[in-house]
């Protein structure tokens, strides 16, 4: 069965064909990053003026790079949610429209089903069950993956997203939008030099709280104004040590705690070189097994949605919806998924 995914959740516009025989045909991208850049933020309406834009191309790029047409899509898989309305709306009614005209079924992806899957899309997939620390913008949350749809919430964030504190404290270091990447390249030329606080390290539970280490870097910046590039990069070290120790423990804790031997890391955050580099060494030493996805699938794409899709149509023996109707899920929880069941 081959599946054409859709992504439209927040800034990025991604289409894939994935196989179920074969694996991924192929996959393309549009990211809005550069749009939105010069507002510090996401700017909702500009993001889903533009999807409208990028997915009619984007699909038929992907269908000339897989040597495919329309009709050899067996069903179509879109994010409905969690993510911003507009967008979601934009990737919803274009995936509906199309599996309508075709008379495919569509599958219905929760955007971090999604993310948590990405690693499975590489050579050597993990099994289940394992534990999955999932760090995007908008989550970090830990879980006991036992199969699709099975997901059981160990730990998640009482404020900021991990991916939500790198953004924010590289705007405190007057790094841009989006911080992540550019707050980790300059760590690299920072040294150990400030101490920041580790919230929540030894709390006993599974939970992260990220605000508390903003905080303490906006104390910093202001102790050392006006801030040289030094102080700046010695900063943005000591901030990334911390976020990055704090998700190494409590991920050695899951896998303690729930005698499982097998960690999938995914979201953007999972592209950080100092997490993967903390996170090899503390698996390596427990004989455990950690498994991320390929560095253009930490971040929003559409692989990871037509492979959500494609293992839940599978486990649903190719009987997706054919009732055409459609509403997005802007918030939606991922503990109100299911198993797939036909
Ligand atoms: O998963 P994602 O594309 O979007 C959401 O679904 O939220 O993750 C984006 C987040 C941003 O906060 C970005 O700053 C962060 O992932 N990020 C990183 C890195 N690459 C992306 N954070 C730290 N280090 C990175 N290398
Ligand atoms: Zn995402």
């Amino acid at each position: 069965m081959i599946v054409l995914g859709v992504e439209s959740s927040c800034d990025e516009t991604g289409l894939a064909l994935y196989d179920t025989e074969q694996g991924l045909l192929a996959h393309a991208l549009h990211s809005q990053v550069e749009m939105h850049a010069e507002y510090g933020g996401v700017v909702p309406e500009l993001a889903s003026r533009d999807h409208i834009r990028r997915v009619l191309p984007l699909t038929e790029s992907v269908l000339k790079t897989a040597n495919k047409t329309l009709q050899d899509i067996d069903a179509i898989a879109y994010t409905q949610g969690p993510g911003l309305s507009g967008a979601l709306l934009v990737g919803t009614s274009f995936a509906e429209s199309l599996a309508f005209s075709l008379q495919i079924p569509t599958i219905n992806v929760h955007h971090l089903e999604g993310h948590l899957l990405a690693p499975l899309l590489e050579a050597n997939p993990p099994a289940f069950p394992f534990v999955a620390l999932l760090v995007s913008g908008g989550h970090s949350q830990l879980m006991r993956v036992d199969g699709i749809g099975e997901y059981e919430l160990l730990g998640d964030t009482l404020d900021d997203a991990a991916g939500e504190a790198f953004d924010k404290t590289a705007k405190l270091l007057g790094l841009g939008y989006p911080g992540g990447p550019a707050l980790s390249k300059l760590a690299q030329s920072g040294n150990p030099r400030f101490k920041l606080p580790r919230p929540l390290l030894n709390s006993g539970d599974l939970n992260f709280s990220f605000s508390g280490l903003k905080t303490a870097v906006l104390t910093l910046v202001n102790q050392h104004q006006p801030l040289d590039a030094t102080t700046t990069a010695d900063i943005a070290w000591e901030f990334q040590e911390a976020v990055t120790e704090i998700l190494t423990l409590k991920c050695m804790t899951a896998l303690r705690e729930t005698g499982l031997d097998n960690l999938v890391v995914s979201g953007g955050v999972s592209a950080n070189s100092k997490l993967r580099e903390k996170l090899n060494a503390a698996t390596k030493r427990k004989l455990c097994k950690v498994s991320y996805p390929r560095l253009e699938f930490c971040t929003d794409n559409g692989a990871m949605i037509a492979f959500a899709g494609a293992m839940r149509l599978k486990a649903m023996h190719g009987n997706g919806n054919k009732n055409y109707g459609f509403s997005v899920r802007p918030r939606w929880d991922l503990a109100e998924l299911q198993k797939p069941t036909i």
